[in-house]
């Protein structure tokens, strides 16, 4: 849960927005540190789907309405800026596209843009099959993953960041996984830390967990650092992300990139592209280990379609079940568990005021579990998403955000999970070792607190 010291510009018209009272002084920040997700699902159990927190002396306001969230997030989107609470990763990416505001925002999203098109999907397809069959491969010829049991977790955030290396970056990063997701966690534990810290002390003073974050923060950027300049030494042009951003120029100046902003644009990818993408992979064989009736409806669409043949591109539109599952699971457990945004103005959400400088928040967890939305939203029920619900607002459904600030890599994870998933299903039967328990983490995304822990079953009928 992020916090930040921001002053709130206060005023009588809070009375419209309703919410618990909270503990002197400190409101409800308390529970908010212990549980947030408990916090903002019982907040709108009692007061409804807009509720004001109040932490120390920051108000907070929750929207659990598509309408609201679309009023904050499209309408008046320009009227927001991303919340304080992104100050920890804005200090550990610098200005990408994901910290990043106003026109300075507005050209590298549309510098970055093409590397995200249809045709450049059709090229990372095949860089995703092949690193899932290596690591698949792996597995096979690994005897401790094949009798022990083996965190799940680690492995899709391993093959999440392999994929995002070749296709953006177009570097086999293999042999810097192990590093490099040390210390992103270094990194972001200390991001999460820093929004949260009461008392911020600056991240140049050299206390012991400054010290352990810069260099984590050197270490992850030595791995894209040494990217760029691999590529610029060879001189060779490539169409990825990296060529891309590397070639753009400027329409007004004509300058290129500079080191920094590039650094910052392909760190910023390289995280936001990885671990949410990793998440949702673990939290999917999660479920499927717990639903084996979906899991098997699963296997009998992907033998069908596929047979024994890898899946590609043009597979995906034909395998409807695994596309839903995988939309089911990150309704459970979305990775963006909230996108928080601050006033730049006053602003009317539904009829209530919104002060200016206030943290405006919409969580995709809380609305993919409002009962308004989802008919008995706690189910694993997969099937809610093979026809469209005239009765459920497009918003009421956004793992990916909304509006201009919508995620650049939707696509992208969207087809990276659906290659995964079936190829990773026909071939293995992952079940939860016993008495597994899972327990979530909701920081900078959500994720699983330790880990997912599974042991290889039999397969029904093996059939690759
Ligand atoms: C399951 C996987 C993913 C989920 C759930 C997810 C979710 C999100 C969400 C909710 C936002 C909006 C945040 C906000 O409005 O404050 C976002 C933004 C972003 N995502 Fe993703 N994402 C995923 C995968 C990816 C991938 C694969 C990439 C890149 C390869 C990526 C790159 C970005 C970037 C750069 C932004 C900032 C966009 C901007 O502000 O212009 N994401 N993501």
């Amino acid at each position: 849960m992020t916090m930040s010291a921001v002053p709130m510009g206060q005023s009588a018209q809070h009375k419209s927005f309703p919410g618990p009272r909270g503990r002197p002084l400190v409101g409800n920040l308390l529970e908010a540190w212990n549980d947030p997700l408990d916090l903002f699902g019982s907040g709108t159990l009692r007061h409804g789907d807009l509720v004001r927190f109040r932490f120390a002396w920051i108000d907070y306001y929750l929207l659990n309405d598509a309408a609201a969230a679309h009023r904050v997030l499209v309408e008046n989107a320009k009227g927001y800026h991303k919340s304080p609470n992104y100050k920890g990763l804005k200090i550990m990416l610098g200005q990408g596209l994901l910290t990043s505001e106003g026109d300075y925002w507005k050209r590298q999203r549309k510098l970055a843009q093409p590397a995200f098109h249809r045709e450049s999907l059709r090229t990372f397809a095949r860089e995703m099959v092949d690193a899932t069959s290596d690591m698949m491969a792996r597995w096979r010829a690994d005897d401790a993953v094949k009798t022990a049991p083996f965190d799940l977790h680690q492995e899709m955030m391993r093959l999440t960041f392999r994929i995002v290396g070749k296709t953006l970056l177009g570097a086999d990063l293999e042999a810097d996984a192990r590093e490099f997701g040390e210390s992103l966690n270094v990194a972001l534990k200390w991001a999460n830390e820093y929004v949260e810290s009461v008392v911020r002390v600056p991240p140049w003073v050299p206390t012991p967990n400054n010290r352990r974050f810069s260099r984590a923060q050197r270490s992850i950027e030595g791995v894209v650092r040494r990217v760029v300049e691999e590529r610029r030494k060879s001189g060779e042009k490539k169409n990825d992300l990296l060529g891309m951003l590397m070639s753009a120029r400027d329409e007004q100046t004509g300058e290129t990139m500079s080191d920094r902003q590039l650094m910052d644009e392909l760190l910023t990818l390289t995280l936001a592209g990885h671990e949410t993408t990793a998440n949702a992979l673990s939290f999917t064989f999660y479920l499927l280990s717990r639903h084996p009736s979906v899991a098997r409806r699963a296997r009998a669409e992907i033998a069908s379609v596929l047979g024994t043949r890898d899946p590609g591109l043009e597979d995906l539109g034909s395998m409807p079940f695994t596309k839903a599952l995988i939309e089911e699971s990150m309704r459970l457990y979305p990775p963006a568990w909230v996108v928080e945004r601050y006033s730049l103005e006053e602003d009317e959400v539904l009829g209530h005021h919104i002060p200016k400088n206030a943290i405006v928040a919409v969580s995709p967890f809380a609305m993919h579990r409002n009962p308004r939305y989802f008919e008995n939203p706690e189910g694993f029920d997969p099937d809610r998403f093979l026809t469209a619900d005239p009765n459920r607002p497009k918003l009421a459904y956004m793992p990916f955000g909304a509006g201009p600030r919508t995620c650049i890599g939707n696509a992208f994870a969207m087809m990276e999970m659906q290659l995964i998933v079936p190829m990773l299903l026909r071939a293995f039967q992952l079940d939860l070792v016993s008495a597994f328990k899972l327990e979530l983490d909701p920081s900078v995304t959500l994720r699983p607190k330790a880990g997912i822990w599974v042991r290889f079953g039999d397969l029904p009928k093996r059939s690759n």
